[in-house]
């Protein structure tokens, strides 16, 4: 090490070309490929782009976060990380870029299908389980894209203006949970400004939140072209800028030269580098070149299986495979089955729900495209009355409708919620028809569906990879029983989404306005109508909730709920568990889901579920005392099957681990009579004052509650009493209560 020229060093810290680190001969250490993620490889071999432009060889095009994540299943995103991880392996790659780990703030943002929730508890969980499974097989991953990187809109230089609690809460803890629990090997730092400073350049996130609080033992990667100072980057603690960049690696050595960047800083930035590089190249040196590709096929469908959420249904569904049903929507034939951008994947196969819909029913199926599902190619002139006389003969129409890339896709943020103008037209002339329609959707992100309650059925396909076409026509013929669940609400209005006033900001930034009450968060405070709630997804059985217990203990909360399949086919339930504390000394949201778990159960029979909370789920951000803290008090969990499906609820006592705050001028008389020894002497003072005055209460106010929110400064200032004896009698409240402690 101590022979590596520093100038070598230096040129570690950025890339070779657009995906490779350099190699340090000197060192032994190869140069190593990096690429994206993060629902597949997508390894580019020809002309190189970071916004999925180019081509790339075959992978796996496995559900992407959307998908996945609606499937809460914590197990089968670990093996679907597994695939991932061989796939890398076996394309002679050392690094996956991904996951994305942000907050689906708004259902704008163009890159939500990237992202998993718009919860940090639940985004938390299952990228941690996507990262678990990808290292594994011994690649490294690229936790992305830290920080508060919530839209499109001007992605390379907004600033992101959040209050410090929302940011914790919200927007870092995902972040921190993945990397306690499973220290991805890189962490991607994003391309905007976080409170004014860029992602790259913020010391703050890079080091003293990222390092010093989650113990990140990895190395930081800037987003691509993210960089703006590699001088400064380095010195934030963002080690390695991608892609290269000749010019910033120049100023680099100069700024060295001239002793403005230490040596401390670039061997600490090298080493990192060369020690992640190291063990991916320890992997590649004897990785299998193949990978299982059926296998692969079928994990992607066995996913797609369960990321599938049936929005609503009358009983139509399941289909009977003898049903005359006709097929309309080009997504049936052409699925819509990831985004677009830089994480799109070539994929092995592509299967869509046409065939499959043919294979089950054993025969033709009249199939009608109906639109086109790009804006700049026109359908042709009979599209709709084509799909008018299929939907006419058939006795259930099945009707695809969607998102083409073109609608959503990243780079660049959507304007409304609604459904192409075209596809809704069509809608109702397939309604003036024929009643018995089933709505099968395929989008990255939420669409209003304000149809809903005309048709039979809105099945929520998202964007399911490349087994999803299938996987949707064994939903439909109930060939699979649903139980995927929302990662995210699908509103009524876009003007009732929380951040619909704060969203996307302007030159001068985007204020986080709606702070804690994002998603659910939100539309349960000011109890707006959704379309469908958070956590909501229906099955062709029943479950029943029974005999919920809760305990608290110092590891956190013990939840056990019994359910039982009450219907007459197995099925697969994923129970919720919400926390919320009524009576709190700060700003609560109505509930947080703090855990979840998933059961599958033949007809008739029940489990006790157990569902764990550790304590430090149930801590806030406590901006006084820049910490995390536990409030004391009495909790109540509620479990259910969705956010607005609550089945059960219980109380907990949960002993907090609220610090000793203490009293100064500025706290004020209620926090202060909270001290035994202050509120003696303080009683004693009041009884001579007009605030202990007996008769008051002729006045009809409530003395006691306009004084509990005076200052102890201005207490002192209207009493007249000297404020040296004021500060000797807090010296001694404090000095007891330290004593108490
Ligand atoms: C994206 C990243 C991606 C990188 C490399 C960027 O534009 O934001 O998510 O990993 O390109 O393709």
């Amino acid at each position: 090490m101590t022979d590596v020229p520093v100038t070598a060093k230096i040129a570690l810290t950025g890339g070779r070309d657009f995906w490779h680190t350099n190699a340090v001969p000197e060192a032994d250490l190869p140069a190593v490929m990096v690429t994206d993620g993060p629902h597949g490889v997508r390894k580019q071999s020809g002309d190189v782009d970071h916004v999925g432009l180019g081509a790339s060889e075959p992978a796996t095009c496995f559900p992407p976060a959307v998908g996945l994540s609606s499937t809460w299943n914590r197990d089968l995103v670990r093996q679907v990380g597994v695939a991932l991880g061989e796939e890398t392996k076996a394309l002679g790659v050392g690094v996956l870029l991904g996951p994305g780990a942000n907050l689906k703030r708004d259902p704008r943002c163009g890159r939500n299908f990237e992202y998993f929730s718009e919860d940090p508890y639940l985004t938390g969980e299952l990228a941690t389980a996507l990262v678990e499974g990808v290292q594994s097989e011994g690649v490294g991953t690229s936790l992305k894209h830290f920080a508060a990187n919530n839209q499109e809109t001007d992605r390379m230089r907004r600033d992101s203006q959040i209050d410090d609690r929302t940011l914790r809460e919200m927007y870092l803890r995902a972040f921190g949970k993945v990397v306690r629990e499973s220290q991805p090997w890189t962490v991607m730092c994003s391309y905007n400004k976080v409170n004014g400073v860029q992602a790259s350049e913020n010391h703050f996130l890079l080091t003293e939140v990222l390092r010093d609080e989650f113990g990140f033992e990895g190395l930081v990667v800037s987003d691509w072209g993210a960089v703006w100072d590699r001088v400064k980057a380095l010195k934030a603690g963002c080690d390695l800028e991608m892609p290269a960049n000749a010019v910033h690696e120049a100023a680099t050595v100069r700024a060295f030269e001239a002793g403005e960047i230490d040596q401390a800083t670039i061997d600490t930035a090298y080493e990192r580098i060369e020690r992640v590089m190291r063990r991916a190249a320890a992997t590649l040196a004897d990785a299998p070149d193949t990978f299982d590709e059926a296998a692969h096929h079928a994990l992607g469908r066995a996913a797609a299986e369960q990321a599938i959420v049936l929005l609503r249904n009358d009983g139509v569904l399941p289909l009977s495979s003898d049903a005359r049903v006709g097929v309309v929507g080009e997504f049936a034939r052409t699925p819509r089955y990831q985004g677009a951008g830089s994480s799109r994947v070539n994929p092995t196969r592509l299967d869509n729900a046409l065939d499959r819909i043919r294979e089950i029913v054993g025969g033709e199926v009249p199939f009608a495209p109906g639109f086109s599902t790009n804006p700049k190619v026109p359908a042709p002139a009979d599209a709709v009355s084509d799909a008018v006389a299929v939907a006419k003969d058939a006795d259930v129409v099945l009707l695809f409708l969607g998102l083409g890339e073109a609608h959503e896709s990243e780079g660049y943020d959507r304007k409304d919620l609604d459904l192409p103008a075209e596809q809704l037209a069509l809608l109702d002339e397939v309604l003036a028809v024929n009643p018995n329609v089933v709505v099968v959707l395929s989008n990255g992100s939420s669409v209003l569906v304000p149809f809903a309650g005309r048709v039979r059925a809105v099945v929520e396909g998202w964007l399911l990879g490349q087994a999803g076409g299938p996987a949707l026509a064994d939903v439909l013929f109930g060939l699979v029983n649903p139980s995927g669940k929302l990662t995210e609400t699908i509103p009524n209005r876009l003007a009732d989404v929380p951040s619909y006033l704060n969203f996307p900001g302007d030159t001068t930034g985007v204020r986080y306005g709606e702070g804690l009450f994002v998603g659910y968060r939100g539309y349960d405070k000011t109890e707006t109508p959704v379309a469908f709630p958070f956590g909501h997804g229906l099955s062709y059985t029943t479950f029943a909730y029974a005999d919920l217990a809760a305990t608290a203990s110092d590891d956190g909360l013990r939840v056990e709920v019994t359910v039982t399949n009450t219907g007459d086919r197995a099925g697969r339930e994923v129970v919720q568990a919400y926390v919320s504390k009524a009576s709190s000394a700060v700003v609560r949201v109505p509930r947080e889901l703090k855990g979840f778990a998933d059961v599958t159960l033949e007809p008739g029979a029940s489990e006790r579920v157990v569902i764990e909370i550790a304590a430090d789920e149930l801590a806030y951000w406590s901006v006084l005392d820049a910490a995390w803290v536990i409030e004391s008090g009495e909790y109540t969990v509620e479990v259910g099957a969705s956010s607005r499906d609550l089945r059960a609820s219980a109380t907990v006592e949960v002993a907090g681990n609220e610090p000793v705050r203490p009293l100064t001028m500025d706290s004020t008389v209620v926090e202060a009579m909270a001290n035994p020894v202050f509120a003696q002497a303080a009683t004693a003072m009041m009884q001579g004052s007009i605030f202990g005055a007996s008769d008051n209460d002729s006045l009809g106010v409530d003395a006691a509650a306009m004084l509990a929110e005076l200052p102890l400064a201005a207490l002192v200032g209207f009493s007249g009493a000297d404020p040296a004896d004021f500060q000797r009698l807090l010296d001694a409240a404090n000095a007891s209560a330290a004593g108490a402690a």
